[in-house]
């Protein structure tokens, strides 16, 4: 007999055992629950009279059930606070919440990870509370595949002002982060019969994969200090995933000479261009340059996300479609999950149109850049330890003395002094005979705990450096 008592106090999936009798399977069903941590140390049981109504039992059997129980140690009772479960160790079977939460590295330096202790919580509060307490059909009804509107104009603005975009909210498609962003339109563009995505070396390995997962091939095109290498564009390639504001993860600029390239090639063959513009918030030194997209909008496919100015567990980005693709990759969003939920959507319209998203990453700017101007200052105190890019997005390339042991062993140092951090290595295509290098996320941890994951980190390369000399 399967029951789920939901009195007052706890809700539990009870399943008296029909084969035993009523005391002895209420006994067995709440020991199996105790042993296997489903119900947890603490939780306070229903009444006697309220689990007999709910079970369908004598008061007498539910009492004589608890007294067996309390006996036996699984619970205990207190006179005017009710019967509790007892403290006893869990069997196999852990409760989700007992879930144990793998301890984490004492020092997070990787990469692409903004400082999420900074969000903007007030701000965030603020425009959810506005948002419900606006039309609750709107909110929590049927939502839409291309993305909440509201979103999608907030959005088309957004980028038009800060980025140089030109676009509408009816190009626009939100989607659960750039990850599926980029999935859908892998598959749109394979569908229609796209056969080669060109992509950056080093790059992002995540991001390949999810290219190549649609059946595409993916030719690389080396990277040097101009961005990626665009003469390797040719006529078979349909089209080329570019980072160009800030290569990830040299973090160079496409050099202008090499955009024109890119244009050409665009008008020549038909090729398009994906442009991944993910931290494109972030420039130190100078206005970020314009996206790539406003130069061709009709053969661009720029993508954003909150990931990096917010935070990567929001699941939020857009993608800014040329008018051929929108149709298709709405389709494709809809088959692959509905829509994206609308609560956070609209509190992120809310934050962009009333410029809280705006003062959010101005002053997150200013974090990241004293970091990395920190970071550098460290740097520069090791010879053969070399910074590349220009000063912009959340993580710092360096590349290591030619004596220094191999990555590989540097990370596993690095690990066993409670450092995070990730290795270049993994981003070439193929890393035999390519440089080796450290990523340094100089953005991930809270402002107070930086300084001390910077003392960690340089007493382990100045350890190697002596170590070397
Ligand atoms: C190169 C690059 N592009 C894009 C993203 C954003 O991905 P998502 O929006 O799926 O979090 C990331 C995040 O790690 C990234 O490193």
């Amino acid at each position: 007999m399967q029951k789920t008592w939901s009195g007052s106090r706890v809700d539990l999936h009870i399943d008296l055992d029909a084969s035993k009798g009523r005391r002895s399977a209420l006994e067995s069903a709440l020991r199996d629950g105790i042993r296997q941590g489903r119900l947890a140390a603490g939780t306070l049981l229903p009444s006697t009279r309220g689990l007999a109504t709910e079970l369908g039992l004598s008061c007498g059997t539910v009492t004589a059930a608890y007294d067996q129980l309390v006996e036996e140690g699984y619970l205990t009772t207190r006179p005017g606070s009710g019967t509790t479960v007892a403290d006893i160790p869990p069997e196999t079977v852990t409760s989700p919440s007992a879930v144990p939460i793998p301890a984490g590295p004492h020092h997070d330096l990787r990469p692409g990870i903004p400082d999420v202790s900074a969000f903007p919580a007030r701000a965030w509060l603020a425009a959810t509370r506005r948002v419900v307490a606006g039309s609750r059909s709107v909110v929590f009804g049927a939502g839409d595949p291309q993305g909440r509107i509201e979103l999608r104009a907030a959005v088309a603005d957004y980028l038009g002002r800060t980025r140089g975009v030109t676009t509408t909210p009816d190009r626009i498609v939100i989607t659960s982060g750039y990850y599926q962003g980029l999935s859908l339109l892998s598959g749109v563009l394979a569908q229609n019969g796209a056969q080669r995505v060109a992509v950056e070396d080093p790059s992002h390995n995540v991001f390949r994969a999810v290219v190549q997962r649609a059946g595409l091939a993916t030719p690389p095109m080396p990277v040097d200090a101009r961005g990626a290498c665009v003469d390797a564009l040719t006529r078979e390639v349909d089209a080329v995933l570019l980072t160009p504001s800030h290569q990830y993860p040299t973090g160079v600029p496409l050099h202008p000479s090499r955009r024109q390239a890119v244009g050409a090639w665009m008008r020549t063959t038909g090729g398009l261009v994906i442009e991944d513009d993910y931290d494109g918030e972030y420039r130190y030194d100078r206005q970020p340059v314009g996206a790539f997209q406003g130069v061709a909008p009709d053969r661009t496919i720029y993508c954003g996300t909150a990931s990096k100015t917010l935070g990567p567990a929001l699941r939020l980005a857009w993608m800014a479609l040329p008018p051929h693709l929108v149709k298709p990759v709405v389709e494709a969003k809809q088959q692959a999950d509905l829509y994206t939920e609308s609560l956070s959507q609209l509190v992120l319209a809310d934050l962009i149109t009333t410029h809280a998203y705006d003062r959010h990453v101005r002053a997150t700017r200013l974090h990241y850049r004293r970091r990395r101007e920190l970071l550098l200052g460290r740097v520069s105190g090791i010879t053969g330890l070399t910074a590349h890019g220009v000063p912009a997005g959340l993580h710092a390339l360096l590349t290591l003395p030619t004596d220094w042991p191999p990555e590989d062993e540097i990370l596993s140092l690095c690990a066993r002094q409670g450092l995070a951090l990730r290795g270049l290595s993994e981003l070439h295509i193929d890393p035999r005979g390519r440089p080796e290098g450290l990523l340094i996320g100089f953005a991930a941890p809270p402002e107070h705990a930086y300084r001390a994951a910077l003392d960690a980190l340089f007493e382990t390369l100045l350890q190697l450096a002596t170590n070397t000399k």
